[in-house]
């Protein structure tokens, strides 16, 4: 649609943009949902970050979205921090408020559980314990939804197993640390099966698992999403698991920005899957 004087402006902040999926994202709702706004891709280099966020404050943005370098700068130049972003420690979501203050959220353990719920609704997240693989800076996010969700068990895995233990030592969740060689047996008994390292992504190594243990109620999950269908995932449907695939996680942790800056809880539909897998 076309702007009027009074049209509602977001963006995403990062170095580079040009890869982001977020403007498509964002425009796809904007047209849906007939908005009188926009959300522009926003190039800025590191040391010019908080320039770029006083001057966007300053020229009347709601609020931007905030990717690679930029997230734990994010944090630092808020007014206020959400708890579950200042648990993570980074934040991928600002919202300019009219008071004039800046407040920092972090939305990704957010998109990460509504993927989950929305993609399998039969799966419940106290029903038993939960594989996560990886202990990187997703992986912090989303070991911190799953323990809010009241997963009553985390067996963390990670090549290197001090950073798994490390996370396990800061967060507040019931997490064990297991050797990552031992990832085919820690399957058995679980609910939740989820990868968050860079294993099987397009140009990565395939992940390594030997899934004949893991029961078949339970629920598998990538938080890579190029592919879309995984190894993983490949595999888990072959042994009869339900499957979620990245994707939703990026769609959804999207969501409290659009209705934080544009005043509408959008809508994560085959439509809006399609249309950012074209890109
Ligand atoms: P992010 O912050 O996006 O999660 P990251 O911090 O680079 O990214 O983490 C990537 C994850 O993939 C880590 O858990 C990493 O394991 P290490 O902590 O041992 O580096 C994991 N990973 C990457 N390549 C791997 C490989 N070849 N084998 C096993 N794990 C790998």
């Amino acid at each position: 649609m076309m702007l009027s004087g009074n049209a509602k402006l977001a963006g995403v902040i990062g170095w580079p943009v040009s890869h982001s999926k977020s403007p498509r994202l964002h425009g796809f709702w904007l047209d849906k949902y007939n908005i009188d706004g926009a959300y522009l891709p926003l190039a800025v280099k590191p040391d010019e970050f908080e320039i770029a966020v006083r001057g966007l404050h300053a020229a009347g943005f709601r609020g931007v979205n905030v990717t690679v370098p930029h997230k734990e700068n994010a944090l630092k130049i808020a007014d206020r921090v959400t708890e579950r972003a200042a648990k993570i420690g980074a934040s991928n979501t600002l919202v300019f408020h009219e008071d004039g203050s800046i407040e920092a959220d972090n939305t990704d353990g957010f998109g990460f559980y509504e993927n989950l719920t929305h993609g399998a609704p039969n799966w419940v997240a106290s029903d038993g314990p939960a594989v996560v693989l990886g202990a990187g800076g997703a992986a912090r996010a989303v070991l911190i939804a799953l323990a809010k969700a009241g997963v009553p068990e985390i067996r963390l895995m990670n090549r290197t197993r001090a950073r798994a233990e490390n996370l396990a030592e800061e967060l507040d969740a019931p997490i064990t640390v297991i050797d990552w060689d031992k990832r085919n047996e820690a399957l058995a008994g679980c609910n939740l099966l989820t990868n968050t390292t860079t294993l099987g992504m397009h140009g990565q190594e395939l992940l390594e698992i030997d899934i004949f243990d893991m029961p078949k109620t339970a629920l598998v999950n990538d938080i890579v999403y190029v592919p879309l269908m995984t190894n993983l995932l490949e595999k888990a449907k072959a042994h009869g698991c339900a499957v979620v695939d990245g994707l939703g996680m990026l769609l959804h942790q999207a969501r409290p920005g659009f209705n934080a800056w544009f005043g509408t809880d959008p809508v994560v539909d085959e439509d809006l899957r399609q249309f950012v897998l074209e890109d």
